[in-house]
Formats: C-alpha cells, structure tokens, sequence
C-alpha cells in the first residue's frame, strides 16, 4: 500500500467565528495530496480544547494555529511543551513573540540598519510593585528630566508602550502639557517616546509564511474602512521594500503570522509596529483581502506540514548582523541580502513550486468558496454579531461588494 500521511491542524482560539469557519471550509478543500516521493497527505482540523495536561503526555497536533495565547496562558505553556516535546509547528512560537516584543524588535531592526523612528525609553511613572522598590530607586534611579528629552525628540511625537499592541496607551504629544498628561497617566505602562513620521502612506503588511499583502491602510477611518482597496498605492521602490521588510522581520524572529505597518514618505518606509502575535484577520476589516488571507494560511498549513518542516524555537541572528556589518554595502543590497535570507527561511520559492505542483485547482476553489453560499453565511453571521440591527443591510451590502470585487478581480 501507497505511504499515506494523516496531519492534523489545530486552531487555538478566542471569540472568533469567521475566519475560523472559513478555513475549516477551505482546509476540506484541500483534497489527499500525493507528491512526487510518492506519499499521500490528508489534512484535518480541530479546534483545542483548554485542559490539564501532563507534560510528558504526547500530542496529536502536528500544527497550531494560535490566536489565544497572547492573553491566555494556560494553552500558552502547552503550546510551548508541544513545540519542545513533540515537534509540534506553531504559527506563532510563543517564545519569541514572549520574548521579542515591539522593543526588541525596533533595537534587532535598527541594528540591520532599517529605518525606525527615533526612540527612548523613559523608566516608569509610578513604583514597581516590589517591596526593593523603594530602596532601589533611591539609591539607584537616577533623576531625569522628560522635558530635555522630549525637546531633544521634537513635537509633535509618540508616548506608547514599549510592548505595544492595539492602540492601548498610545498618545501623540503636541507639546509640554500633552508629553506630561501622558505620562502621568502611562502610571504602570513603561513607555517609548517616538519621533513622529510625517508618513504619506500607511502601508500594513500581512504575512502568512511565504506570502505577503501590502494594504493601504488608513488608520484614522472607522473598522470597516480601514484597508482601502488599492494596487499601486506606493512607488515600486517602497512597495518592494515594504514586503522585504515584513518578510525580514519575521524570517529574523520566526513569526509566521504577523503583520507590520510601515510609515512610507515617498520611496522611504519606516517599520513601527510589527510584533503582531494575533493579526487582525476579520471578514469584517479584511473584506476584499479575506479569501487570499484564509487560502494563504490554508496553503501555508499544508505546505509546512507535507514537506515536514521543523519548528524553530531558536533565531540566526548572527547571518543577518554579518551583513548589517558589511560596509560594502549600501542599503538597498542590504535589504536584499536580508530578503534573500529570509526567503531561504519561508522557503519562498519552494513553497510556490509546491502549490503550484500539488494544489493546482485550489486558487479556482477558493474563488468558488468565496462566491458562494458558505462565505455568504460566514459573513451574513459576522455582520449580525458586530453592528446594530440598523446598520447591518448597509454593511452586508458593503462587504458582499467588496468580496465580490476580489472574485472578479481573480477571473481576469
Ligand atoms: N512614529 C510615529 N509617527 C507617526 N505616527 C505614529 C508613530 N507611532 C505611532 N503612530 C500612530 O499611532 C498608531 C499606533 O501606534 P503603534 O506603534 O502602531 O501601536 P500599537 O502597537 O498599539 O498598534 C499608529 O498606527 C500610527 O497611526
Ligand atoms: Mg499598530
């Protein structure tokens, strides 16, 4: 009998339903998969379940997609002990979205010589919570005056929190009275002060392994109208170099479900937030995006698990710092001398081979899904759980528009 090969994706999740529903969908699509070694590949889900474990207790996930641990931590010590124990592959590894959060990443990024916005870290408001704290500080704190520093920065800047994540604590300063408001109120958060981009372009970039979309994104618009859909909104220089960077960032830190945003004046673009451990990826916000988001990490998933690729828990930094050193270089073949690692690291070209060899119906599938009743229903239910009854004809219209668009757009 022909080797067959059963791989079962775990989805580890929050109050999602739509995109959920919407790979389980398209993961059914995914027929057996015989390669060229001659193994046949069959592919399910299921969705964890949150119990005691033992730690030596064997796990039958072969790949977890997580959306939970960030602010969970039971199911994040187990996704740790599948990933140290059993081999099992995480998009994302807990240990380095634990460990190199948006302060981390700004100092590895600036040390390749990318173009991070000036920033300090200032100690915190009030007193750790720490019985030393008193006599530490004392002795040890030494006296600073934020005015100095925030004249030195220049107004207008940023005060957000070194580690963080959906707007929580961000202020944009426009003088004395706003840089102490803030502070003042940042209380327990420690913070970054950051030079301000006078940025023409927001570009927010989704990565799923090997693949990446660079949106328009418009920060100041209500949800359902943030990514605007538009094709060549940047130069192709900063275009080119927006998705170098996002595929560098996480290549350099093994994230493999992430997205950046980048602040672009003309054809320079400056990364300030890319340590996403659980990217937005709602039918609601993503729309027209939605069905190249699910069929990437659909596609992603087999992928990674047919070809028996490895889970990492530890980073290479030295590869990529040897050419951040090498004064030979400017920065553009900087960027592709790190891309070039990076696509070594997702495997890029393989992975598009692969696709191309063993999913050769499935971009005519997934374009069928999304036109079809089962999307429909995923959206029709979204639309009812997130806006007021008033509101949700108007906004199912929208939506199913904007899917709609993205299906014409695939047939051309
Ligand atoms: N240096 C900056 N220059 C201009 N705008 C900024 C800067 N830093 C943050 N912002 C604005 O503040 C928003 C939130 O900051 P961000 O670093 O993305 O924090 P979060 O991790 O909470 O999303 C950004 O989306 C952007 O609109
Ligand atoms: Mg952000």
């Amino acid at each position: 009998m022909a080797d067959r090969s059963q791989h079962l994706v775990g989805l580890l999740l929050g109050a999602e339903e739509d995109w959920p529903q919407a790979f389980e969908a398209l993961l059914r699509r995914v027929g057996p998969v015989t390669d060229d070694t001659g193994v046949t590949h069959d592919f399910v889900s299921e969705r964890l379940t949150i119990e005691p474990f033992d730690l030596a207790d064997p796990v039958r996930t072969d790949l977890v997609i997580d959306r939970l641990a960030y602010w969970y931590y039971h199911p994040r010590e187990w996704l740790k002990k599948a990933a140290l124990m059993d081999g099992t592959y995480l998009l994302n590894s807990p240990f380095t979205f634990q460990s190199m959060e948006k302060h981390s990443a700004y100092c590895a990024m600036m040390r390749l010589g990318l173009k991070i916005p000036r920033t300090v870290l200032v100690p915190y408001k009030n007193p750790v919570d720490n019985v030393r704290w008193a006599y530490t500080a004392a002795k040890y704190n030494k006296p600073f005056d934020l005015d100095a520093i925030a004249d030195d920065l220049g107004y207008p800047m940023y005060m957000k929190p070194f580690d963080g994540g959906g707007w929580r604590g961000v202020s944009r300063i426009n003088n004395r009275d706003d840089l102490h408001q803030a502070y003042d109120e940042s209380g327990e958060m420690l913070m970054h002060l950051q030079a301000t981009v006078e940025y023409e372009k927001f570009a927010r970039a989704l990565s799923i392994g090997a693949e990446t979309m660079v949106m328009d994104f418009r920060p100041d618009e209500p949800m359902h109208n943030r990514y605007a859909v538009s094709h060549d909104f940047l130069s192709p220089s900063a275009g080119h170099q927006s998705v170098a960077i996002s595929r560098i960032v996480n290549a350099f830190f093994g994230w493999e479900f992430n997205s950046c945003e980048m602040l672009v004046e003309g054809d320079s673009v400056h990364p300030i937030d890319y340590a996403n451990a659980c990217p937005d990826v709602a039918i609601t916000s993503l729309h027209y995006y939605f069905p190249w988001a699910i069929s990437a990490l659909v596609k992603w998933s087999a992928f990674s698990l047919a070809t028996g690729r490895r889970t990492k828990v530890d980073l290479h930094t030295e590869r990529y710092f040897a050419i951040a050193d090498d004064d030979s270089l400017d920065y553009d073949a900087k960027l592709d001398g790190y891309l070039a690692l990076a696509n070594e690291y997702f495997e890029t070209e393989r992975y598009h081979e692969w696709c191309a060899q063993n999913l050769p119906h499935f971009t005519d599938q997934v374009v069928e899904w999304a036109a079809g009743p089962d999307c429909d229903r995923i959206l029709t239910e979204t639309v009812r759980a997130t806006y007021p009854a008033h509101e949700q004809e108007k906004f199912l219209a929208h939506f199913r528009g904007l899917i709609g668009l993205w299906v014409a757009d695939q047939k051309h």
